[in-house]
Parts: structure tokens; C-alpha cells; sequence
């Protein structure tokens, strides 16, 4: 209505609606769907993975409600699981029970993570994509991702040399891509130099390239019992930079990798974009503990919409660029993502 105007005034017109309503295509589930720009599929998705050496039951973790540390058996129901699923693929991560300075369980044949890598394997086959985390943290007893200098740094080029050696030994146990998460310059050449001179060409390399030094990776530290005392960031990168991000994407391609990886994620969708548009390989982003504990955590309290709220997460991830999505959610999301 209207109000009435004092003598003099010029009446106010009334409004013209606009002509041009976005709105019309917001109007109906039907149409909502039917515009939509981005999906999420359990395809695009990977599950991480924990096999623990010598225990007998699974063991929850605390700070990620709903994950637990696998034994050998429970992994490969989980893996079944993923496999029935559709998903992508599994990122395994294995504990050791002995950890020493230069993580040689993380080599040996018989080290947790390579027992599993062929369990698993053994188990699915070319159902679903078998990936295995390459990298020394969960091995060494200091929990840095590489061997230290006499005087304690991380020693990039004495560290590769095991990298090589381990990408070695999880090719030979049946994995069909290997993730190295150790940011070491000139990783995943000497990885793909590794594997292709010992006849596993077939072996494919999935670089956690833009990997920063994050307060995120919180929970995980508990998820594989890290002994770290410190911090990483004279390897993992420093997140005020975006730019670097996109370098490191660059020269892994360079190096032979056949997806990059951008890590984590929610706090890096502007690098996730970024990266996507500077290569022309697959890009993978890793939905990492601390985003999927703050979540759960929000929920258990009633504060947020947890179901809402994960598949938002996983959309935005998508919608910023990644091709791949690695989510302690994976499995749900398959779930949910029938429901919607
Ligand atoms: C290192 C590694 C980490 C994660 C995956 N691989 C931890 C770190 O760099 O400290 C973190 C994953 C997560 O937080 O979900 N091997």
C-alpha cells in the first residue's frame, strides 16, 4: 500500500517487478536438479584407510567419530564395502607396532602396509582402485615424513632414496596407485623412475603436490598414533601461499605424476581452482580429519545439520575443480547422495 503523501510531495511509483528472476529456476526440485552444475558421484570418491599391526579388534578414534584403526580382517570388509559401494577407490594408511629412525617397516615386505596392499588386492581386485600412502611419518619413531640430519632437519635427498624404495615395495605388493605425502623436492620423479625401472609401469602416481602445513591434519595425528613433536612446515607448504601451490602442481606433472593433489581442501578452494586450471591431469582434493571432526563434532552437539552439511562439503569441494574427493564420508555419501 501506498502511503498517503503530505500535500506537494510526488507520489512514489509503483515498483516495476524486474525482468530478469533467477528465481524461476530455483522453483521446483525438478528444475533445481535439472540446472544443476555440479554432481557428486561415489565414483569421484576415495576412502582413507587405517590397518593397525597387532591388534585384534578395531580400535574407534576418538577425535573422528565413526573411524576406526582396521586389523587385517575388519580392512577388508571395509574395502568390500567400498567396493560394493562404487566408490573410486581406498587410501590405505597402516601403524606399525615398531617404529625406529628410518621407518623400515615401511619397506619391509612383511611391514603392516604392505601386507595389507596385497590383502587387499587379493581381496577386490580391479573392483576398486587400490591406493597407498607413501611416506615415512607413520614409521619413523620422531614422526617426521623423512630421515633426519645428525643435527635433527629433515634430509630431502636421503629421504627420497627410501621413497623410492617404498614405492618399490607397495607396487610389488599389487597397489595400483601410490600417494608420496611427504613433500620432499623431486619425489615423484624419483618414484616414477623407481617404479618403471622395476617393471611396474602400470603403477600410477597420485602426488600430494599442494600439501600445507595445517592445523586440520589435527585428528589424523591420533588416527595413526603420531609421535610428531614440532611441526612440518619446512617441508609442507606455508598457506598463506596459493601461488606455490600451483608450482608445485606444475613440476609434479613434470615429474611424471598422473594426479595432483591439493590438500586440504575447504580452506583451499581457491588452490584447488587454481590447480585445476593449470594442468591438464586429473586434480584430487583431500577432505582432510580436522574438516570432517569439526563437522561431527557441530552435529553431536545439534549445532549443525550433519547430513547437510557433509554433502555440502563435498559439493563445494567438486564445484571448486577436483575431479577426486578423499573423505572419511565416501562411504555415507553414497547413501545420502541416493537420498537427495
Ligand atoms: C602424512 C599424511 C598426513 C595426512 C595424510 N597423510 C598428516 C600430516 O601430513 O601430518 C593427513 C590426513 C588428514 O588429516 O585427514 N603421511
Amino acid at each position: 500500500m501506498i502511503p498517503p503523501t503530505t500535500e506537494g510531495e510526488t507520489p512514489i511509483p509503483a515498483v516495476a517487478g524486474p525482468l530478469l528472476r533467477p528465481r524461476r529456476l530455483r522453483r521446483t526440485p525438478g528444475v533445481r536438479s535439472l540446472i544443476a552444475e555440479t554432481s557428486v558421484e561415489p565414483r569421484n570418491l576415495v576412502l582413507p584407510l587405517f590397518v593397525r599391526e597387532g591388534i585384534d579388534a578395531p580400535i574407534p578414534i576418538g577425535s573422528m567419530p565413526g573411524v576406526v584403526q582396521h586389523t587385517r580382517g575388519t580392512l577388508l570388509k571395509a574395502v568390500t564395502e567400498a567396493a560394493e559401494a562404487g566408490l573410486g577407490g581406498v587410501m590405505l594408511f597402516g601403524i606399525p607396532e615398531h617404529r625406529d629412525a628410518t621407518g623400515s617397516c615401511a619397506l619391509d615386505p612383511t611391514g603392516i602396509l604392505n601386507l595389507a596392499i596385497t590383502d587387499v588386492v587379493a581381496e577386490v581386485g580391479d573392483a576398486i582402485t587400490v591406493m597407498s600412502d607413501l611416506c615415512l611419518d607413520e614409521f619413523t619413531d620422531h614422526g617426521h615424513c623423512g630421515v633426519l640430519t645428525p643435527d635433527g632437519r629433515v634430509d630431502n635427498d636421503a629421504t627420497l632414496a627410501l621413497y623410492a624404495e617404498m614405492a618399490r615395495a607397495h607396487a610389488h605388493a599389487g597397489v595400483d596407485v601410490v600417494g608420496p605425502s611427504g613433500m620432499m623436492d623431486g619425489q615423484v620423479r624419483v618414484i616414477r623412475e623407481a617404479l618403471d625401472a622395476a617393471n611396474h609401469t602400470e603403477v600410477s602416481v597420485l602426488a600430494y603436490s599442494a600439501k600445507y602445513a595445517s592445523a586440520f591434519y589435527g585428528p589424523f595425528r591420533e588416527a595413526v598414533d603420531s609421535t610428531l613433536d614440532g611441526d612440518r612446515r619446512t617441508y609442507q607448504q606455508d598457506p598463506r601461499n596459493g601461488r606455490e601451490g600451483v608450482r608445485e602442481a606444475l613440476l609434479d606433472v613434470e615429474e611424471g605424476a598422473d594426479i595432483v593433489m591439493v590438500k586440504p581442501a575447504l580452506g583451499y578452494l581457491d588452490v584447488v581452482r587454481a590447480v585445476r586450471e593449470a594442468v591438464d591431469v586429473p586434480v584430487a582434493a583431500y577432505n582432510v580429519s580436522g574438516e570432517y571432526a569439526m563437522v561431527e563434532a557441530a552435529a553431536a552437539n545439534g549445532w549443525i545439520d550433519r547430513e547437510a552439511a557433509i554433502l555440502e562439503s563435498l559439493t563445494s569441494i567438486r564445484r571448486a575443480g577436483a575431479d577426486i574427493v578423499l573423505t572419511y564420508w565416501a562411504l555415507e555419501a553414497t547413501t545420502l547422495l541416493q537420498r537427495r
